[in-house]
């Protein structure tokens, strides 16, 4: 199946008999595939859906990721810039094609982007 990255456009065909590739975040999330294909998106809390550092905005596919839990919209609820589909990349398991943003920066309540940045 294939994930694709934005804004960079980078194209992955994944493979779910792969997972996980080692890394964090639940096997074959978002998360797991990004940082397997070194594609970082930040994840403070290790990919524990204890922060909002991995928000992505799903462009395409969101049927074709794991529902999300009570957990994962409460942090949700803090990320920058949400929308109705985002997700937290280290929840979301992927199981089919999707397309997902990674904003510029996702930042929680800690965070402060520097100055100049989106
Ligand atoms: S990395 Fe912290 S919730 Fe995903």
């Amino acid at each position: 199946m294939k994930v694709r990255f934005e804004p960079e456009g980078i194209e992955l065909e994944v493979d779910p008999s792969q997972a996980p590739f080692g890394h964090d975040g639940k096997p074959f999330s978002i998360l797991d595939i990004a940082l397997g294909h070194g594609i970082e998106i930040e994840h403070q809390c290790g990919g524990n859906c204890a922060c909002s550092t991995c928000h992505v905005i799903v462009k395409e596919g969101s049927e074709n990721l794991s529902p999300s839990t009570e957990d994962e919209e409460d942090y949700l609820d803090r990320a920058e810039g949400l929308t109705p589909t985002s997700r937290l990349a280290c929840q979301a398991v992927v199981k089919g094609d999707v397309v997902v943003l990674v904003p510029k920066y996702t930042r929680n309540i800690h965070f402060a982007p520097p100055p100049g940045a989106e």
